[in-house]
């Protein structure tokens, strides 16, 4: 045993660590509205602050220091970017527990008490989000993994067999349709599974951008009449860029027809069941095969834990039909709930299911449903906001927290407003103040915002819609004065 390791393992040492990181962590917490939600700086930068942390051998409380110094803050309220909500503090400290621990969870020898939170949660989520009774699953890491997870089931119960598994898809050619709004991971697992761009067919969207499911059929004959097998639908619940929701009762219809598997990505928006005044939006998502959840989106847990929901919970168990014996050694697909690796791709996995436990535990399901029915309101409230202002449109009434809309001018061309919209997020985002982000539909730039915090108020989206009117004002003025 050398001095260095015993101090790095020293328990006292890593109290005194402990304590001072949890100080710190809650004084941040208590002030985080007097650091800027994004304080911008480049790349090069960013590296040579941590390189020169690196080059001082700074201790701990130094580089805890700089890596919030460095961070967005996404539990300032003026936070406006991507999906991914500042969690609740309590979920963050299980992290240190679990990556103390580090048990792992391919195999319940291993991870047990990991595995049977986990089960715990996705029983309890099932009945929380109102799944059909025999619906099963498990966590996995982000909700592009479980798509892929899911359409690989999908795929082995087109070929039960297990034929695709051993000889591969190219004879058999299968595809998906899909919302061409959906998230980019699922072309992604199209292309991963090696199914190329045929793999892939687009349904028109209608002017929200929904799939306009009466197209469906039509498109699976001249599908099949190409030579293709088309094996499942995925819509959106709901799309990345504009919060859309596809209509699921009528996707399920579809499915039933063309005898498809549903998958439903509902990494952002599936959590919307938890709002008594938004259950419509969802209404089918029982009747799916599979279904995504990104915890770490819209139920409070740190990145990345998203939950993959089977309704017949041992269609999981198809997904992967390799054999690992040293790990994995009851016969092949029978049920082992126990030994998660079994229908996982990770193999060693985090422990995920402990965020949420505790949640749950601790503060109890309403908690989930008080923040998403907190941001669906700020949703509301950031759209009737924008409709009233006579220089801002909207891009759609929001149904969730995704708010999209782009500053106008009648005398700017097409093409001149989505380079003034660019540029007012890129002055907005280089101040620092405010952090948003931007997206095309149909080719034209509008910003996007999503409310993750439940602290923002009113009074932070009337601010924030302000600062974008005055920076397109100035923008134009200077455009104005360097033509003249
Ligand atoms: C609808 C949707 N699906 C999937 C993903 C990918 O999820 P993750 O980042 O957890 O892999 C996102 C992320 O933004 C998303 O919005």
């Amino acid at each position: 045993m050398t001095d260095l390791l015993a101090r790095a393992y020293d328990p006292e040492e890593f109290r005194k660590q402990g304590h001072a990181l949890i100080d710190r962590l809650a004084d941040y917490l208590g002030t985080v509205e007097s650091y800027p939600a994004n304080p911008y700086e480049t790349p090069d930068a960013s590296l040579a602050a941590f390189r020169k942390l690196l080059g001082e051998r700074a201790g701990a409380d130094e580089i805890f220091a700089g890596v919030i110094d460095h961070s967005v803050h996404l539990h300032n309220p003026r936070y406006m970017g991507h999906q991914v909500v500042p969690p609740a503090p309590l979920a963050a400290l299980g992290d240190v527990a679990a990556s103390l621990l580090n048990t792992g969870m391919a195999i319940f020898e291993m991870g047990r008490a990991g595995t049977a939170m986990e089960r715990i949660v996705i029983e309890e989520f099932a009945r929380m989000l109102r799944l059909a009774p025999e619906a099963g699953g498990f966590l996995t890491s982000g909700g592009s993994l479980a798509n892929l997870t899911a359409l690989l089931a999908a795929r082995s119960r087109q070929w039960p067999e297990g034929d695709v598994w051993q000889m591969g898809s190219h004879a058999i050619r299968p595809c998906l349709l899909v919302n061409e709004q959906a998230h980019y991971c699922i072309d992604r697992a199209v292309r991963i599974m090696g199914w190329g761009a045929e793999g892939i067919i687009h349904v028109p969207t209608d002017r929200e951008l929904r799939m306009r499911t009466e197209l469906i059929d039509e498109l699976v004959v001249d599908a099949r009449k190409r030579g293709l097998t088309p094996i499942a639908i995925v819509g959106s619940a709901c799309t990345t860029s504009t919060g859309t929701f596809d209509h699921i009762d009528a996707l399920a219809d579809a499915a039933a027809r063309n005898k498809l598997w549903l998958h439903i990505d509902g990494a952002h928006g599936a959590a919307v069941r938890l709002d008594p005044d938004r259950q419509h939006l969802t209404a089918g998502l029982e009747r799916a095969d599979s279904v995504a959840v990104d915890f770490h989106k819209m139920l409070l847990s740190p990145a990345i834990t998203t939950g993959l929901f089977f309704r017949d919970g041992t269609d999981a168990y198809r997904t992967f039909q390799q054999r690992a014996e040293y790990l994995l050694t009851a016969e092949s697909s029978e049920e082992d709930w126990s030994n998660i690796a079994r229908r996982s791709f990770e193999c060693t996995k985090r422990m995920l299911g402990l965020r949420t436990f505790t949640l749950l535990s601790v503060y109890g399901p309403e908690l989930f449903r008080d923040y998403v029915v907190r941001v669906g309101e700020l949703g509301r409230e950031l759209g009737r906001q924008v409709r009233r202002h006579p220089e801002l449109e909207l891009f759609m009434e929001p149904d969730v927290n995704i708010v999209c809309f782009r500053f106008g001018h009648p005398t700017l061309s097409a093409t001149a407003r989505d380079g003034l919209n660019q540029l007012i997020r890129t002055t907005l985002t280089e101040s620092g103040q405010i952090y948003l982000v931007q997206t095309r539909i149909d080719g034209e730039v509008y910003l996007r915002c999503t409310l993750t915090n439940a602290f923002t108020t009113s009074a932070d989206l009337s601010d924030m819609l302000a600062r974008v009117a005055s920076v397109g004002h100035e923008l134009l003025q200077l455009r104005g004065n360097l033509r003249e």
